[in-house]
């Protein structure tokens, strides 16, 4: 027996009515996008949020890390993205050194992305001084989106791509951050690879949408990066990663099908050409010797 039709909710996303999914219960979804067919899948596959995130640097720019990224190439990324999205939030990373040194540096390019490259809302990572950060730009009436727990784009200071929060002190340093960033008015938070039941013991606490990415099933809602769940980057990625295509197996068969057909002689056909009325082509070749 096929599945019914399923009837996609077309009514643009907000702010209040990610809060509403909250309060009701309802499970968040947030998926990365990074151009214009990855925001059409997003689209039509219906998420309530999608986010540009730096991962764009590794996963579509070739970076070995979220750190080299520019906020040029971010802007043409959330734009291309922009361009494909109508109904989900749409929210831009706000790349490594672009936002952590002053609160006006901060305001400046959360308001790039959203004049320039149509974000609704920006995201950065980090509690501490990062929260000042996140109240200053909220202040400014650009709405933030907290990240705590992993924060890629200081990695090297938190040992390296590891879960964060193992132990009493380090999961309360997870908590101090989500809260503050709670307080400063951040719209929602990511939650990125925090033990499962740290997650658990924090969520009464959190007013705000929380999504997480590897930090289990009590969360608000959940983020994956677009090329993990569809296969389309080598390697089988972080634990949390859970495969739902293999879009690179896919690509890589359509081109070597399409290679051997050119070397073969079997592409193009008739029906992939042109046609020119006989009597234009007689024209052509009578006049062709004088060119
Ligand atoms: O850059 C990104 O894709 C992210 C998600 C993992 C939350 O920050």
């Amino acid at each position: 027996m096929s599945a019914a039709p399923q009837v996609l909710d077309t009514l643009p996303m907000t702010l209040p009515r990610l809060a509403e999914k909250k309060r009701l219960g309802e499970p968040i979804v947030m998926v990365t996008a990074y151009d214009h067919p990855s925001a059409q899948v997003a689209e039509a596959a219906g998420v309530d949020i999608v986010l540009v995130g730096d991962s764009g640097a590794m996963t579509v720019l070739g970076y070995p890390s979220t750190v080299p990224v520019s906020i040029e190439e971010m802007l043409m990324l959330t734009a291309a993205v922009r361009r494909g999205l109508h109904t989900p939030l749409l929210v831009a990373d706000l790349p490594f050194g672009s936002y952590e040194a002053s609160d006006e540096l901060a305001i400046a390019t959360a308001q790039r992305f959203v004049k320039e490259a149509g974000a609704d809302a920006v995201k950065l990572e980090g509690g501490g001084a990062m929260v000042q950060r996140a109240r200053a730009i909220v202040a400014a009436g650009i709405p933030v989106m907290g990240h705590v727990g992993l924060t890629p784009q200081t990695s090297t200071a938190l040992g390296g791509y590891r879960a964060q929060g193992r132990t009493a002190e380090a999961a309360l340093k997870v908590a101090r951050a989500a809260l503050d960033l709670q307080a400063a008015g951040c719209f929602s938070i990511v939650w990125e690879a925090i033990p499962a039941a740290v997650a658990e013991e924090l969520m009464p606490r959190m007013e705000i949408p929380v999504i997480g990415i590897g930090a289990g099933a009590a969360t608000d809602g959940q983020v994956l990066v677009f090329h993990d769940l569809l296969g389309i980057r080598e390697g089988v990625g972080a634990r949390f990663v859970k495969r739902y295509g293999d879009v690179m197996d896919e690509m890589v068969r359509g081109v070597r099908a399409y290679a051997e057909d050119v070397r073969e002689r079997r592409y193009p056909e008739p029906d992939h050409t042109y046609s020119i009325a006989p009597e234009e082509l007689a024209e052509l070749r009578a006049r062709l010797h004088a060119v």
